[in-house]
C-alpha cells in the first residue's frame, strides 16, 4: 500500500532526486526552501516529488521521481496528481516545470493536462555536465511546461 508524506528537505532520499537531476547543487538549493513529499511501500520510500514557489501564483515542480524497478506502476500519475493538488491548496494559480523535448517524461506531463509554453533551444547541452540520452537520441532543447490551475 503506497501512502504519501511530506518531510523535511535534509531527510529528502538524494539517491532518488538524483534519477531526475544530476546536480546535487540545483537539488540542495530548491530543497532548502521546497516542499517534498515522498511515497513510500510498506518502509521503502519508493518515489518522490519537491515543488517550490516562484511567486504567489507560480509554483515549480522541480523534481519528480519513482525508484527505477518500482517505476510504470502508477506510483509517478500518483506522485504527480498529489503534486498538482498540493501547488492548489498552496494558493498557486499554475504549476510550471522544465522537461526534454520528446521521451515518455514529456507524455507522462501532457497526460495530466500541461501545456508547452516555451522552448529553451540548448538548455542540457549548456547547463548538464554530462550529455544526455534517452533511446539513443541526445536532449538538447529543454521545454517549459505549465498547468493553470
Ligand atoms: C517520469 C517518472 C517519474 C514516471 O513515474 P512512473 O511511476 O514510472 O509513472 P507511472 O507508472 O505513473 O506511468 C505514467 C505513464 O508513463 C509511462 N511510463 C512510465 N515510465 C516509462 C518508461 N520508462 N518508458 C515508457 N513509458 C513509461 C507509463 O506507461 C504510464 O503510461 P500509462 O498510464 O498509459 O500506462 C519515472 O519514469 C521516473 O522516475 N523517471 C526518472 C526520473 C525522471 O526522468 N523524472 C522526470 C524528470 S523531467
Amino acid at each position: 500500500m503506497i501512502s504519501l508524506h511530506r518531510i523535511p528537505g535534509e531527510q529528502a532520499p538524494l539517491a532518488l532526486l538524483l534519477e531526475a537531476d544530476p546536480s546535487t547543487d540545483a537539488i540542495a538549493r530548491y530543497l532548502a526552501d521546497g516542499h517534498c513529499v515522498v511515497a513510500r511501500l510498506d518502509d521503502a520510500v519508493v518515489g518522490v516529488y519537491v515543488i517550490k514557489t516562484l511567486s504567489a501564483a507560480t509554483w515549480e515542480l522541480m523534481n519528480i521521481a519513482v525508484a527505477p524497478e518500482r517505476q510504470g506502476r502508477g506510483i509517478g500519475a500518483l506522485l504527480l496528481h498529489h503534486a498538482i493538488d498540493q501547488a492548489r491548496q498552496l494558493g498557486a494559480k499554475r504549476l510550471e516545470l522544465g522537461t526534454g523535448s520528446f521521451g515518455h517524461q514529456l507524455t507522462f506531463y501532457q497526460r495530466a493536462g500541461f501545456r508547452v509554453v516555451a522552448v529553451e533551444p540548448d538548455y542540457f547541452l549548456q547547463h548538464y555536465p554530462e550529455p544526455l540520452f534517452e533511446n539513443g537520441l541526445q536532449h538538447r532543447d529543454r521545454l517549459r511546461l505549465v498547468l493553470e490551475l
